[in-house]
């Protein structure tokens, strides 16, 4: 049987909140899920599929090799780790009211580090319904995965979870 987890940073805000939802909607049965400063990087090859929760809070905070910055330390970790064969899912909080022209930018950056060593990515996700300007986490009319605004968009996290966890569970086949 293929094993799953859910590797999230940061801790106590919203992508924290919305790992919980996930996780409660695919069931415990089916996914692991762990903070990134928890999580052993040494177990990384035990999976085959990963959903990677992450906020877009400025590029000078998630690239910055300084600081909390557990993303960056986690793909540093596995800098010559193949992805080869594994999937991975991503969902990205952003506001798109006060950062219209980098929402969710961060959905770009997982997906430049993943498909670097080779894994495959599913969970696109389509932009209707949003609204911005630009993002590095766009292309050809869609999200690298599923894009979240607590801050504007609150009541429509519920049902946009429910539907993108019923899309990576067939496309990764939990
Ligand atoms: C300093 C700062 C910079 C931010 N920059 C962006 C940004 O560039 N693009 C975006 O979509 N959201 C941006 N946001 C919004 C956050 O991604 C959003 O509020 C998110 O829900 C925070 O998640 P958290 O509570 O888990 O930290 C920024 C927020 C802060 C505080």
């Amino acid at each position: 049987m293929s094993k799953s987890i859910l590797l999230y940073w940061a801790t106590g805000g919203n992508v924290e909140k919305a790992a919980q939802q996930i996780y409660a909607e695919l069931g415990a049965e089916k996914l692991e899920m762990a903070d990134l400063a928890s999580f052993d990087y040494h177990r990384f090859d035990e999976f085959d599929n990963f959903i990677f929760g992450i906020a877009t809070v400025g590029a000078e905070i998630w690239r910055d090799t300084q600081g909390d910055n557990y993303w960056n330390d986690f793909f540093v970790n596995l800098e010559n780790t193949s992805f080869e064969g594994k999937k991975f899912a991503f969902y990205g909080l952003g506001n798109q009211v006060l950062y219209p022209e980098h929402y969710v930018d961060a959905l770009g950056y997982l997906k430049k580090e993943v498909e670097k060593r080779k894994g495959t990515i599913v969970g696109y996700w389509p932009t209707e319904g949003y609204s911005f300007t630009d993002s590095e986490g766009v292309a050809d009319g869609k999200f690298f995965g599923l894009a979240l605004d607590e801050d504007f968009q609150k009541d429509l996290t519920p049902e946009r979870i429910k539907q993108w966890t019923a899309q990576i569970s067939r496309e990764m086949g939990l």
